[in-house]
């Protein structure tokens, strides 16, 4: 069992921070490897063409192994989600007959690039909603989702944890689903890679897309893509040089080549060998690996299960624990009770988590401890009281 690791974080004294859902906040080696990055650009004759390939090199190998994978062929550096679904989605092609299906109020960045895919090609976007609350509902979503996937379904869009409240898919089920129905499972680990489990033997995605900035502990604008045999000779969003053949060779970049780097990296965004944010990265994913995300979700466990269960007494509801994640779950208010008064109780504690509609939304880390559960368990009380 991981103990609290606050002491490797600088969160500020009071500071109850249960929200990496929004940003993971950057612990001392990741913010170090940051600064000693950044000094190199002072002496920019000391760099050598072989800086603009090994740390890539070494980004990609922890991403894969964060996934489990036996290597890193298929792992391209991309700097946002939405770049990632546009990869996919430039490299699909849709009959009008068929559909992509995705879960009733994704994060944009995995919508947009199939609405724009489904109109393109005269397609349909089948988004399937939630029952009412109550229970069973998460049972009964991902019993709609596995429905929904028939033989016309081209492509399956989930997350692995749904963003505003936690709720889980099942993955299995509906990648065993997508593959018996021969549609491509494209997932965005964004709310889950890092802090839940994934078992890519299983589930088997075609692709899986994460920003690096939550889960993945890292800086803003790099995230990860895994690209799978589907798009083995795909087409790139872009042509930058660094993807193709031979780039090594910096006298010989313009005999232009036609080839690219092998595996995924002819997707890599350009500019990819940043300064800065490749060590800081690096230095994320090692610490991950370190923790270990069946850790992290073990450790959340302990902590999402006293929040649940106190805040029950309360009247909030969560969904049961087998169908959410413990480092992201939803707190549904009580009937009467005003959100909004909630919200400012919780600000004047300095509890940190999201308000997504009528749920508060929690998600805790390893820095968290029982003063943060505590110090949330009495904001929902005042709250409560003063609505
Ligand atoms: C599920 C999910 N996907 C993606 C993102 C970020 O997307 P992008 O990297 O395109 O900005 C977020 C940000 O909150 C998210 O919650």
């Amino acid at each position: 069992m991981l103990e609290c690791q606050r002491a490797a974080f600088d969160l500020g004294d009071g500071v109850h921070y249960l929200n990496c859902a929004y940003m993971a906040p950057m612990s001392r080696s990741v913010e170090r490897a940051g600064l000693e990055g950044l000094a190199r650009k002072r002496r920019p004759y000391q760099l050598q063409a072989r800086h603009f390939f090994e740390e890539s090199e070494h980004l990609r190998e922890r991403f894969a192994r964060v996934l489990g994978l036996a290597d890193a062929e298929r792992v391209a550096l991309v700097p946002s989600v939405s770049y990632g679904m546009a990869i996919v989605a430039r490299n699909t092609s849709l009959l009008p007959s068929q559909k992509v299906v995705v879960a009733h109020e994704q994060f944009p960045s995995n919508v947009y690039a199939w609405r724009r895919l489904c109109a393109r090609h005269s397609a349909r976007l089948e988004v399937v909603r939630a029952p009412i609350d109550g229970a069973g509902r998460a049972r009964e979503w991902n019993a709609r989702l596995v429905e929904c996937i028939d033989a016309s379904t081209a492509l399956v869009a989930l997350p692995h944890v749904h963003w505003a409240d936690g709720t889980r898919f099942d993955l299995a089920a509906i990648a065993a689903r997508a593959r018996a129905v021969g549609a491509a499972l494209v997932v965005d680990g964004t709310q889950s890679i890092g802090a839940l489990p994934f078992d890519m033997a299983e589930i088997r995605p075609d692709a899986l897309v994460c920003a690096g900035y939550k889960w993945l502990m890292g800086p803003y604008a790099l995230g990860y893509a895994y690209l799978g045999p589907r798009f083995e000779h795909g087409e790139p969003l872009e042509d930058n040089w660094i993807a193709r053949a031979s780039s090594e060779d910096f006298r010989g970049l313009v005999q232009y080549r036609d080839g690219y780097q092998p595996g995924a990296r002819r997707f890599d965004m350009g500019e990819r060998s940043n300064l800065q944010s490749m060590p800081m990265a690096l230095a994320a994913l090692e610490q991950v690996l370190a923790w270990g995300p069946e850790r992290i979700q073990r450790y959340c466990s302990e902590l999402a299960r006293e929040i649940v269960a106190r805040a029950a007494a309360l009247g909030f509801v969560a969904e049961d624990e087998a169908w959410r994640g413990a480092h992201l779950f939803g707190l549904r208010a009580p009937r009467g009770v005003e959100v909004g008064r909630v919200s400012a109780a919780l600000q004047t504690r300095e509890v940190h988590v999201s308000v997504r509609g009528d749920a508060i939304r929690v998600s805790p880390h390893v820095y968290n401890d029982s003063s943060d559960v505590d110090a949330l368990v009495e904001a929902l009380r005042e709250g409560c009281a003063r609505s």
